[in-house]
């Protein structure tokens, strides 16, 4: 990280902190800045309908599927309109890709940007009041502007993110994100309209008491995994699971833990899927001295190899993380 820069204070707004950070990019037109703030309005958007969840008409089932197969669910396909208008308008980005989406969307050819997106993280607690997410991922396009985009510029691995970020809609709305300098978090205060940092460089313990994974599945996971549990268990740590990945993250990220999705028998390659879930924590989790594996390799280092692809996901406290690879 810089030394020079004069760190912000609490309370700074993220306009005039993504502003007074736009030079650490290596490329300063400005376009990677206002796609984050883009971002930041279309989660104000989302925001607000999720906070008004329970009022009107767009709880529950949207009666269809997404390319997993799972019921999409209303807000999840709203999400993804939302996020999807505030990503074209400004013509930064090149390709959006979606997990509610089956192929990437074609943006504008003269987009410099691709960006993975998931726009709605931990559907199945929207109808129960409990946190819920956004998680997106930022890469620079490979081929040459103007000219139609190509697999170079969609499939590439996480290391070659240029930001990433995700929204935590909890208790208290946050907006985390990296840019590879570091991580912050920012706080919304919805009666201002605004994202105010809270969480200045954010640091994820070492080591922490807590362990998030379905156990529920542990019938299905190998044996390594089930060691690992007896491990947590022996070592007296504390079972945390909410089912919001980025809920469940983030509360590791503050206090310390690790968050497992292992391959089952049913699904070898886990759950989550690498491009718009793992890719974007794996980056926020090194950027705050902590890890994101697969199990075997770092998770940053994987080379996609289509847009929904899934993969085992260890992430959290660099040496729980290291306790768990052994
Ligand atoms: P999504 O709502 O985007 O499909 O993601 C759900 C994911 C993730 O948020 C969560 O950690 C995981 O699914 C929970 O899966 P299980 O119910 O299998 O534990
Ligand atoms: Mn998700
Ligand atoms: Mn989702």
């Amino acid at each position: 990280m810089e030394t020079s820069r004069i760190a912000l204070p609490i309370g700074t707004t993220l306009d005039r902190f993504i502003k007074n950070n736009q030079d650490q990019f290596q490329y300063t037109s400005g376009e990677l800045s206002q796609l984050l703030r883009d971002i930041a309005l279309a989660s104000k958007v989302v925001n607000r309908e999720i906070n008004k969840a329970g009022l009107i008409d767009i709880m529950g089932s949207a009666g269809s599927q997404n390319t997993g197969g799972e019921q999409q669910q209303k807000l999840d396909v709203l999400a993804n309109i939302r996020f999807t208008r505030a990503l074209t308008k400004g013509g930064e980005a090149c390709a959006l890709i979606s997990e509610e989406t089956e192929s990437y969307v074609d943006l504008n050819n003269n987009g410099k940007y691709v960006i993975a997106i998931d726009p709605l993280d931990g559907s199945s607690n929207i109808d129960v009041n409990v946190s819920i997410g956004t998680i997106f991922s930022i890469y620079r396009r490979k081929s040459q502007i103007g000219l139609p985009i190509t697999d170079q510029d969609i499939l590439q691995r996480g290391e070659e993110q240029v930001a990433a970020g995700y929204i935590l809609y909890g208790s208290s709305t946050m907006l985390v994100y990296t840019t590879g300098h570091g991580v912050n978090g920012f706080t919304y205060e919805p009666s201002l309209g605004e994202y105010f940092l809270s969480h200045p460089d954010m640091i994820i313990p070492a080591e922490g008491k807590t362990y998030s994974i379905n156990e529920g599945l542990a019938n299905s996971f190998s044996e390594d995994v089930k060691n690992y549990l007896q491990h947590c268990k022996d070592s007296h740590y504390t079972a945390r699971y909410i089912g919001s990945l980025v809920a469940d993250f983030h509360r590791n990220l503050l206090k310390g833990g690790i968050y497992i999705y292992p391959a089952t028998a049913k699904d070898a390659h886990g759950k989550l899927r690498l491009m718009y879930e793992c890719n974007a924590l794996a980056f926020i989790a090194e950027q705050a001295g902590g890890k994101g594996t697969d199990g075997k390799e770092r998770i940053l280092s994987i080379k996609p190899k289509s847009l929904h692809q899934r993969t085992p996901f260890y992430v959290g406290s660099s040496k729980m993380v290291e306790q768990a690879m052994k």
